[in-house]
């Protein structure tokens, strides 16, 4: 397109050049206003022309000034922008975020349009909530991703693993005033109350303390039937143990649980647990699998990118020994960093098979707003879905409250997922 316009404008000095040495000869002798007339006679065949470059104008006028509204849309592809330059968010466009296959292809309910709605009324909840600074914990595009997933399915159990201060569980009762919640955490909550702000449900069981136990060692059937549950297609389960995520799916499976969010899904060569993000990046998923070959656009890229937001990733930092690229640095990482295992690729690619024979619905929670209007400074843009509040869109964001909130609390976001799924074969 720029070429277009280049040729174009060429053309056009061309033909004044010309008409110069035409004017020049004339000059000397004939009135202002016969010259004029001359003029107008001699260039009127560029009318179509000039009108066709003005046309042109405009058009890339209006299309740039799109661009400046809507940076990015959900399918990656109409990411690239309309010039082709490297757009700060533009750049993975053309390669792709990996995202994980469902059996059958199929979606969740929810629109964009659901989304805006009940962030409009998510705000103003937020906005009372009794830890104002979850630092370690939760942000705002989480906290309002797991209450809007909450209140769409309903359930009639809400599990969480990794409490931390409690807010989470303060997300999830926001969301159902009246339901039971079961707490997974080894410290209670009740134990930060001494220091500072933090939340305890009065209708929550922990399982906390002297009575900590790991999601994968509960006896769910019996902690169901305690609750009077006897359909597990009502019980959501909420994740951010920061355990390696193919670990607790099995877990989920195991317990016949169909429903489950994971609060970090961490990109390939990020984060401390292996995620569900990590395992579907593969080859065969468009802009999945990686090269640590320096000499290519991937990895100029990222060496770029990096230089925009902290937690992105250069190849340096992407590949481990033996060009392992997979999970982080070709390991699996588990439970905080703290046990973590180095894994073949074979054994990387089979993971994600496995995963996509489980899944019937994979959906990651779009970041609230775009990084111009939020100011977050973390996570790259450009390796996300498209946010709700797009770039540019001041006026929503203002009107949805969220110049209200500080900055910081959009500094988290890590590709929240909400899952669904079912034994394989079914
Ligand atoms: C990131 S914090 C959770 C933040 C919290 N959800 C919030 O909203 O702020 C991780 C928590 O997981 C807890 N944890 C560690 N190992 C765990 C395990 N095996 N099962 C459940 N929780 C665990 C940690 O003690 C910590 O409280
Ligand atoms: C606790 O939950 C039950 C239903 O599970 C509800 O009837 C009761 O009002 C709740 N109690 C409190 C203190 O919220
Ligand atoms: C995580 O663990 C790896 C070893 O598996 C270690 O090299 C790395 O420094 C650890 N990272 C952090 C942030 O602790």
């Amino acid at each position: 397109m720029l070429e277009r316009i280049h040729s174009m404008r060429r053309g056009a000095q061309f033909n004044e050049e010309g008409e110069d040495d035409d004017e020049s000869k004339t000059r000397k002798n004939v009135s202002l206003a016969v010259r004029v007339t001359i003029l107008m006679s001699k260039i009127g065949f560029l009318w179509p022309l000039i009108l066709l470059f003005v046309t042109l104008l405009l058009f890339s006028i209006v299309m740039l000034s799109r661009r400046l509204v809507c940076v990015s849309s959900y399918e990656p592809s109409s990411r690239m922008n309309f010039f082709g330059i490297d757009g700060l968010e533009s750049d993975f466009g053309s390669l792709g975020v990996p995202w994980c296959r469902s059996k059958h292809g199929r979606t969740v309910e929810w629109t964009s349009k659901d989304l805006l709605k009940s962030l409009e009324e998510f705000v103003p909840i937020y906005e009372t909530r009794p830890i104002k600074n979850n630092m370690y914990g939760m942000g705002f595009d989480h906290s309002f991703g797991l209450w809007f997933i909450t209140r769409w399915l309903k359930p009639d159990l809400m599990i969480e693993s990794g409490a931390f201060k409690g807010h989470s569980t303060w997300v999830l009762r926001q969301a159902m005033p009246d339901k039971p919640i079961v707490s997974l955490t080894p410290r209670h909550p009740e134990k930060y109350l001494k220091k500072g702000p933090a939340y305890v449900d009065r209708n929550c069981t922990y399982f906390a303390g002297k009575d900590f136990v790991d999601f994968g060692s509960v006896d769910w059937g019996r902690v169901m039937k305690k609750h009077g549950i006897t359909d597990v297609n009502r019980v959501l389960i909420f994740f951010d143990d920061h355990q390696n995520e193919l670990k607790r799916l099995k877990q989920a499976l195991k317990a016949g649980f169909r429903h489950l969010i994971f609060e970090d899904n961490y990109d390939t060569g990020t984060g401390d647990h292996y995620s569900l993000r990590q395992i579907c990046d593969q080859f065969y998923i468009r802009g999945g699998g990686h090269s640590c070959f320096r000499d290519s656009d991937e990895a100029r890229i990222r060496m770029k990118r990096k230089l925009f937001w902290e937690k992105a990733v250069d190849i340096q930092e992407l590949c481990g020994r033996g060009e392992a690229w997979w999970g982080v640095r070709g390991e699996m990482r588990d439970n905080f960093n703290h046990s973590n295992k180095a894994m073949s690729y074979a054994e990387h690619f089979q993971n994600s098979r496995f995963v996509e024979s489980v899944l019937d619905v994979y959906w990651e929670l779009p970041p609230v707003a775009g990084p111009s209007l939020t100011h977050q400074t973390r996570y790259d843009p450009a390796r996300v879905p498209s946010p709700i509040v797009e770039d540019g869109r001041f006026g929503l964001f203002q009107r949805l409250g969220l110049t209200r909130l500080e900055t910081f609390v959009f500094n988290g976001y890590t590709q929240m997922v909400y899952l669904q799924i079912s034994e394989p074969g079914s």
